[in-house]
């Protein structure tokens, strides 16, 4: 948009850039930025409008968004642009990811890389490698305490090994996804240490006081994230004698946006590993970046401001790099996330489902789908341009982020189910197989969240104990199903190394001083490859999970009802324990697909007679795609196994 102010302001910015910035051929960046530069200006002065130094803070911001054009690779440049041809190609049924730790899925980068057949014979083409940034050895919340945001930490390898990985990943088709860990550096981080070392310019950084007047006020309406192992959101720091904000571990330090030193810093190290080779990033507990006094310091419209902020830059230095938005909140807010536009995301393009996430776990401790449907029911539509990051399980713990009003349209009272959950995925309840631990107990507010592997959640664990097989069978079945509506709903679904052969809890970080007290551990195993390798064994559970995995995700990508359009619309039925969406065609040639899931042990029957639409189905019957089956019409109700899902395309 054309807008005096802003492109005089442009003009006056251009004639100061460095002489070395003339030279180049600019093409293409000085179009996206003439683009966007009436928001980048806009949005930069909500923020900073009333600092001194406004106009050289924009020219700096201007001069790392050139300086990153000039550095992009040619390949990305090229990239960036096939990807402007064809702007909703991530909304593509074909994507199926992974998240996996590098060190422990396969040793460290180069193991992945070695393991990459592994992953394309699943399906899988999009690969999460979690936090590999440089960061201070012994605890650092699983990689999340970065000590330098442009080196990669030895014991993942270096950045040599990661090029390779994204040369070897672009040959196969597959997409390469970061983190970014916007929202605090580690205490050992240069910054940090200059900061203690007296620098002011560097205590501007974060958030520092001198004593507890500032914090108290802060403290007053702010959660614990860990109650248990770092309470309270400031750290008394003894080398400046200064408290200084850490909402997560004693060791993270918060980043100060109130600086716009800070935020470019940030746009910098983001453009520098969409550089490297990203096409996606994953942008770390992106709710809590801007913080004010009164408030619980998280989805703050300022934290919004920002990532429209880094949007708009990103888009014209690298527009082809999507962002995740990594933001666990109430179904109320995470749309948000995806920015206020019409159609197109204005902040990311990708948000992790959470709610979808934990409405799965409730459906599966109370075998019903009561408040699954009301959730899900009440989950605001994503824009067109936007796309949900659908999961089961991740490294990180399950919060029972419900809305109570929801809770208490499925018949339950919020307090007491939740407790109910927490009981049901910890062991703490008689009848439950789940194998879970509490994570993050908050003993004054009552509130726990729950820690441990999807096959030992799902009961798996416990089966396997007992030796009860058609349990066993079950229990496989209760965790294909799970996978089979992530695949099915919308978005990309986002798989967790390990649970596609079924990997239970891993004990072993009790051992570990630095992990003992963090249960989110139970869930982040170091893989055996013997054990995975028994997916080669007929009938091992780890075959059935690692193949039944693989056909749903064969047949996912060969169904274009799956694409993620807007097009999916929840369906009733009397049958509590039953979850059914229809997934709509996209065009005549396509078929649309109802899907049914089962969350009871026991087998169940939809009566078709209790589904107006679709008409199809008691008119014409249906094929099932997973196990190819034929239903023939003018029946009056299907059979859906225990913990079963079915996938029904009309027949033809
Ligand atoms: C994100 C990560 C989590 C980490 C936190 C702080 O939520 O997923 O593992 O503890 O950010 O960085």
């Amino acid at each position: 948009m054309y807008e005096q102010t802003s492109h005089a302001l442009l003009n006056r910015i251009l004639d100061r850039l460095k002489p070395e910035f003339r030279k180049r051929d600019l093409r293409y960046f000085y179009t996206r930025l003439g683009a966007n530069f009436y928001a980048i200006h806009s949005l930069f002065k909500q923020l900073y409008g009333q600092r001194d130094n406004f106009e050289t803070q924009m020219v700096r911001l201007v001069e790392v968004l050139a300086q990153n054009y000039i550095e992009r690779n040619k390949r990305y440049k090229k990239q960036d642009m096939q990807r402007e041809q064809q702007p909703d190609w991530f909304l593509d049924q074909r994507w199926v990811g992974m998240a996996l730790y590098a060190n422990a899925f396969a040793g460290n980068l180069a193991g992945v890389n070695e393991k990459l057949p592994h992953l394309e014979e699943l399906g899988v083409n999009l690969v999460h490698v979690m936090p590999i940034l440089k960061c201070p050895p012994g605890a650092s919340d699983g990689g999340y305490a970065v000590s330098d945001f442009r080196d990669i930490d030895e014991r993942a390898g270096t950045l040599d090994d990661l090029r390779e990985l994204g040369k070897a990943l672009r040959k196969r088709n597959m997409l390469l996804t970061l983190d970014v860990v916007l929202n605090h550096t580690s205490d050992q981080h240069e910054w940090a240490q200059r900061a203690r070392a007296g620098e002011a310019q560097y205590q501007d950084y974060y958030f520092m006081y001198p004593d507890r007047e500032i914090p108290d006020r802060f403290e007053a309406a702010m959660p614990e994230v860990f109650p248990e192992t770092s309470p309270g959101n400031f750290t008394w720091d003894e080398s400046t004698g200064k408290w200084v904000m850490t909402v997560f571990n004693h060791y993270q330090w918060d980043l100060n946006y109130r600086n716009p030193a800070v935020l470019i810093e940030m746009l910098d190290i983001i453009l520098f590993w969409a550089n490297q080779g990203a096409d996606v990033l994953r942008l770390d507990a992106v709710a809590f970046l801007w913080k004010n006094i009164g408030t619980a310091c998280q989805n703050e419209r300022e934290a919004h401001v920002i990532l429209q902020l880094l949007k708009d830059c990103c888009q014209v230095t690298a527009p082809g790099v999507l962002f995740i938005a990594e933001a666990i909140v109430a179904p109320v807010e995470i749309n948000k996330y995806f920015g206020e536009d019409a159609v197109i995301a204005k902040e990311c393009e990708i948000a992790y489902n959470a709610t979808l996430m934990a409405l799965l776990w409730d459906a599966v401790a109370t075998r019903n789908a009561k408040l699954l449907n009301e959730g899900i029911q009440n989950l605001p539509a994503k824009l067109d341009g936007a796309t949900w990051l659908n999961y089961v399980r991740c490294h990180d713990d399950i919060g029972l982020g419900f809305d109570d009003a929801d809770i208490e349209c499925a018949g339950y009272d919020p307090r007491s189910h939740r407790s109910f959950l927490v009981d049901w995925f910890t062991g703490a309840h008689d009848v439950s197989p789940a194998r879970g631990r509490p994570f993050g107990k908050n003993e004054r507010t009552g509130d726990a969240r729950i820690a441990g592997s999807l096959a030992s959640l799902a009961g798996l664990e416990a089966a396997l104990e007992y030796g009860d097989n058609d349990e066993i069978h079950r229990r496989i079945r209760l965790v294909l199903t799970l996978h089979g509506i992530i695949l099915s709903f919308g978005g990309i679904p986002l798989l967790y190394y390990g649970d596609e052969v079924g990997t239970l809890n891993d004990y072993g970080f009790l051992e570990d001083a630095t992990k003992a007290g963090d249960s989110r551990w139970l869930h982040r195993p170091t893989l055996d490859w013997q054990q995975v390798m028994r997916r080669n064994a007929r009938n091992s559970p780890e075959q059935r999970i690692f193949d039944g995995l693989g056909h749903m995700i064969e047949v996912r990508k060969q169904t274009p009802a799956f694409a993620d359009f807007n097009n999916r619309e929840l369906l009733r039925c009397s049958n509590p324990h039953l979850f059914l969406y229809l997934r709509s065609a996209l065009s005549d040639e396509h078929s649309p697909v109802l899907v049914a899931a089962n969350f009871d042990a026991e087998a169940q029957q939809l009566s078709l007679a209790d589904l107006d639409t679709p008409a199809w189905l008691a008119n014409e019957g249906a094929r099932e795609l997973l196990s190819k089956r034929v239903i023939e019409p003018g029946q009056g109700h299907l059979d859906i196994p225990a913990f079963g899902l079915l996938w029904l395309a009309r027949p033809g």
